[in-house]
C-alpha cells in the first residue's frame, strides 16, 4: 500500500523505522471508511481520532485529517484552527473549506445530505483541522480542571500535538508544513507557530517542515483591532462625515479605550447606527425574530440585534448558515489581557436565541457518524463553541509574534474579508502596515475567475496583507471559489 512504499524510501530516522508496525497500525486504525450522509467516494483518504498530551490523565486532542486530493507526497500540509475562544474546528470543516459541502436534510433535524466540495482545501493540500484546547468540540480531558487554560497552555499543548501527530503520519513530516486558521486563531496560530519554530531551534524531533502561516480576520492587538471599527464604519457608508469628523476629534485616535464622556457619547452613536447590521458581514441580512430578547450588556437595547440570527436568507447553494462565532464581543471590545468570555457564556447571559448551528450540530451529535470519525463518548455532546473552558488571553499582542515569524523567514498571508465587522480590515491593514517592512507588491486588485476579488499590498519577509471583496468574516464560507484561488496561489509561492 502507499504509505508502507513512502516509508520504505523518505524515512531516514531511526525511530520511524523502529516503529514501523506501530505507525500504521496508528494511521490504520483512524482511518474513515464511511460517513453518513455521503453516498459518494472519497476522493483521497480521510483518517481521524486522537491524540494525547500533556500529563495523566492526558489531554486527548481530536483531529480530522484530510489526505490532499492532488499529490499527498508534496503538496503542502496545513493545520486549521478556528476560534472562539471555545469553538470546533469543525466550523472550517462543516461549512468553510472541508471536502463536503453539507445540506440540511428533510425533514428538518435529520441528517444532513453531503456533496463533494468542488472548493475544497484539500484539492491542493493535506489539512488537519484540530480542536483545540482541551474541551473544545471532541478534545476532552479526564481532569476537568486543565478547561482552565489559555494561550500560552493552548499553543504548548497543539505543539505536543503535532510532534506526536506527525509520529502516526511520518510520511507527511517532510511536507511543507502552514498553519492556518480565523477569528481569535489570529492569536493561536502565531503562538504556536512560535512554540513550532522554538521547538525546530532546539533540536525537538520530529524536525517539523515549518514555511509559513495564514491568518483570516484574525484578532492581533487590542489597540489596532480596537481602533478599526470606526473607519471601516465611516468607509463603508454606514456613518455620516459628520459623526467620523465628530469622533475623530473627541477621542483622538483612540476608541479602543474611549477616555473621555464625550467620546464615549459619540461612540454610543456609532454603535447606535451600527446596531441592526450583521455584524460578520454588513452585506448579509439580518433575520428578526420577533421572539427575541432585546437586552444587551448595559440592559439597552441596541448591542443585541446585530447577534439576531444572521444571514438567514442568501443566494449561495447551500446557504450562509444562520448562526456564527467568531469574537464574542460586542463593537470596539478587542482581545484584551484577562479572561475571555466565551460565546456561549455571553449567550446564556443575554439570552440570544437562534442558537443552532443545526446541519453540524446535528451530524456530529448523531451516532453512526460519531462512530465512524471514531469520536468518543466520553467527549460529551458536539458543540460548535464549548462552554466549559476558563480561558485567559495571556500571550498580550500579535505584532512581535508576528514581527518575530517574519524576520526569521517563515511566511505570512494576513487576509480579510472585507465586510466583516467582527475583526475589520481596517486593523489588519493598519498592523500589518505598522511593522514598517518594505512595500514590494504595491497595492492592487487580485483576480478570481477574471473577475477583481480584493485587493492586495506585498511586503519584505513574505508578509502579505489581502482582502477578500465582499466576504465576511469566514471568508471561504462566502467566497468559496476566490478562497481556493487566493490559498493555493499563495501556498505556491506565487503572487496571488
Ligand atoms: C488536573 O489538572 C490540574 C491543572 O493542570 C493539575 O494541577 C492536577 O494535578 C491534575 N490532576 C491530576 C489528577 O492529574
Ligand atoms: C437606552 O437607550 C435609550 C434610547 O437610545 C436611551 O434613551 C437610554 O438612555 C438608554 N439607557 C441606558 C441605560 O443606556
Ligand atoms: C520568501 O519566501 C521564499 C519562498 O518560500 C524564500 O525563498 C525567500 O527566501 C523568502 N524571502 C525572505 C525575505 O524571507
Amino acid at each position: 500500500m502507499g504509505m508502507k512504499k513512502k516509508l520504505i524510501f523518505s524515512v531516514s530516522s531511526l525511530w520511524m523505522v523502529l516503529s514501523f508496525g506501530l505507525i500504521e497500525a496508528v494511521a490504520e486504525n483512524s482511518l474513515i471508511t464511511k460517513l453518513p450522509g455521503f453516498s459518494g467516494n472519497f476522493r483521497s483518504k480521510h483518517y481521524s481520532g486522537y491524540v494525547s498530551v500533556d500529563g495523566n490523565p492526558p489531554k486527548n486532542l481530536f483531529y480530522y485529517f484530510v489526505v490532499s486530493e492532488r499529490d499527498p507526497s508534496n503538496d503542502p500540509l496545513v493545520l486549521w484552527l478556528n476560534g472562539g475562544p471555545g469553538c470546533s474546528s469543525f466550523d472550517g470543516f462543516v461549512y468553510e473549506h472541508g471536502p463536503f459541502n453539507f445540506e440540511a436534510g428533510k425533514p428538518q433535524g435529520s441528517l444532513p445530505i453531503l456533496y463533494l466540495n468542488p472548493y475544497s482545501w484539500s484539492k491542493v493540500s493535506s489539512m488537519i483541522y484540530l480542536d483545540s484546547p482541551a474541551g473544545v468540540g471532541f478534545s476532552y480531558s479526564e481532569n476537568t480542571s486543565i478547561y482552565e487554560t489559555g494561550d500560552l497552555q493552548t499553543a504548548s499543548d497543539a505543539h505536543s500535538f503535532l510532534l506526536k501527530w506527525f509520529e502516526q503520519f511520518p510520511e507527511f513530516v517532510s511536507n511543507p508544513f502552514y498553519i492556518a486558521g480565523e477569528s481569535y486563531a489570529g492569536v493561536y496560530v502565531p503562538t504556536l507557530a512560535s512554540s513550532v519554530v522554538k521547538g525546530i531551534k532546539t533540536g525537538m524531533k520530529p524536525i517539523i517542515n515549518f514555511k509559513g502561516y495564514m491568518v483570516g480576520n484574525g484578532v492581533a492587538d487590542h489597540k489596532f483591532d480596537g481602533n478599526a471599527l470606526v473607519p471601516f464604519a465611516h468607509g463603508m457608508g454606514l456613518i455620516p462625515d459628520a459623526l467620523f469628523e465628530e469622533a475623530e476629534a473627541a477621542c483622538k485616535g483612540n476608541y479602543y479605550e474611549p477616555n473621555s464622556k464625550e467620546c464615549g457619547i459619540i461612540l454610543d452613536k456609532v454603535d447606535e447606527a451600527l446596531s441592526g447590521l450583521n455584524i460578520y458581514n454588513i452585506l448579509e441580512p439580518c433575520y428578526h425574530n420577533p421572539t427575541i430578547l432585546t437586552k444587551d450588556i448595559d440592559g439597552n437595547g441596541s448591542t443585541i440585534k446585530s447577534f439576531k440570527e444572521l444571514g438567514a436568507s442568501t443566494k449561495k447553494p447551500l446557504g450562509v448558515r444562520k448562526r456564527i462565532f467568531g469574537r464574542a464581543w460586542p463593537f470596539r471590545a478587542p482581545v484584551r489581557d484577562g479572561i475571555i468570555p466565551l460565546w456561549p457564556q455571553l449567550m446564556l447571559e443575554l439570552s440570544v436565541p437562534c442558537m443552532d448551528d443545526e446541519v453540524a450540530t446535528i451530524w456530529l451529535n448523531n451516532e453512526a457518524v460519531r462512530k465512524s470519525i471514531h469520536a468518543k463518548p466520553e467527549s460529551g455532546g458536539w458543540r460548535l463553541c464549548t462552554s466549559r473552558l476558563s480561558y485567559y488571553h495571556d500571550a498580550g499582542s500579535m505584532i512581535n509574534y508576528h514581527k518575530d515569524l517574519t524576520t526569521l523567514g517563515y511566511r505570512a498571508l494576513i487576509f480579510s474579508g472585507d465586510h466583516d465587522m467582527c475583526v475589520p480590515f481596517t486593523g489588519s491593514q493598519a498592523w500589518t502596515r505598522s511593522l514598517g517592512y518594505k512595500i514590494v507588491d504595491e497595492w492592487r486588485p487580485w483576480h478570481s475567475n477574471q473577475q477583481i476579488a480584493g485587493y492586495t499590498q506585498g511586503y519584505s519577509n513574505n508578509l502579505t496583507f489581502l482582502t477578500i471583496k465582499g466576504a465576511g468574516h469566514t471568508v471561504p464560507e462566502y467566497k468559496p471559489r476566490e478562497a481556493l484561488d487566493f490559498y493555493s496561489r499563495w501556498l505556491e509561492g506565487k503572487l496571488i
